[in-house]
């Protein structure tokens, strides 16, 4: 074959390699998960949005906040990002819009009355607005909610291992009983018919992630358990989000979860997600 003719078909099929590749990258973005992630200026929600845009062929994440300027000052800019208030069913039901799954990170947060005087314990109260009744019961509502009406398919909430004892420490803080709305609102996703995840989690701690042996149990046994762990880092937390809206096996789940210190044998650091959610169970 002369060669104009041998580089003319070069040319060619460079350009339909060229065009694959275009029509592969096209494929990948349509079939990305959309996720919602509420809370996302918090401090383990802003955890799970790096690690979801860190996921760049398996999601597109929306994160959402209530005040731009929290988040222009953790993210650098506000791409990405709804803003609305939880208590405002509209502001959600604007940002679920198109979503696949839902993570809620959302929580009534305690303020401390005044720096406690020596000897004593501090005291707590919750802003106007902000009891866990309106947050963690009404605000996850309208999420579930709005989620059900945008036809979300899963819903990962993460909320608080204590929640089986009503007299926990917790529930008289500010007089919100915060563990017991908590619970209320999981119950209403359960009812709802959208595949969950529930994660109950032990003390949040800010240490390092990755080093640690995730350790899965149910019913608040570990807090019966004087010898087991009661914290997790936040990073780990966010790690195992990300991870229940990639595993089948994390659909219909709920448990506690803590970490155990690489350096207590025989601790081992966790990869194997798949088997870690098929070891949980589906019942509150
Ligand atoms: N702290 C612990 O030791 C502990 C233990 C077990 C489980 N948990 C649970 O783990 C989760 C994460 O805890 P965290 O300490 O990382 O959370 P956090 O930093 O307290 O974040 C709570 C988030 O909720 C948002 N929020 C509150 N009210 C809202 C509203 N009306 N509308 C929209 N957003 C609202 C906050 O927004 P802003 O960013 O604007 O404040 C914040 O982003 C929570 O569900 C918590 O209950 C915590």
């Amino acid at each position: 074959m002369p060669t104009l003719q041998l580089s003319t078909v070069n040319y060619q099929l460079s350009t339909i390699n060229c065009q694959l590749s275009t029509v592969n990258y096209q494929l990948q973005i349509m079939s990305r998960k959309k996720v919602l992630l509420t809370g996302a200026t918090g401090r383990t929600g802003s955890l799970v949005l790096e690690k979801l845009r860190q996921h760049t062929a398996e999601f597109e994440s929306i994160g959402f906040a209530r005040s731009e300027s929290k988040a222009k000052e953790i993210f650098g800019s506000t791409e990405g990002f709804m803003f609305g208030d939880i208590k405002d069913k509209s502001t959600i039901d604007n940002a679920i819009v198109g979503c696949e799954a839902l993570i809620i990170l959302t929580s009534a947060i305690p303020q401390m009355k005044a720096p406690p005087a020596p000897g004593q314990r501090p005291e707590f109260h919750y802003p106007p607005g902000g009891m866990p009744e309106e947050v963690d019961y009404y605000g996850q509502k309208n999420q579930i909610d709005a989620a059900k009406k945008a036809g979300v398919k899963q819903v990962v909430l993460v909320g608080s291992m204590g929640g089986t004892n009503p007299h926990h420490p917790l529930n008289k803080m500010g007089n919100g009983n915060i563990l017991i709305w908590k619970r209320k609102a999981e119950e209403y996703l359960i009812d709802s018919g959208i595949d969950y995840t529930i994660i109950h989690a032990g003390g949040l701690v800010d240490e390092p992630s990755g080093e640690r042996e995730f350790v899965v149990d149910k019913g608040d046994r570990l807090l019966a358990n004087a010898d087991a762990s009661r914290s997790i880092p936040r990073a780990d937390l966010a790690e195992l989000v990300v991870r229940a809206l990639m595993e089948p096996h994390a659909k219909n789940k709920v448990f506690d979860v803590v970490c155990k210190l690489k350096e207590d044998s025989p601790a081992k650091v966790d990869t194997d997600f798949a088997a870690l959610f098929a070891a949980t169970t589906s019942e509150l």
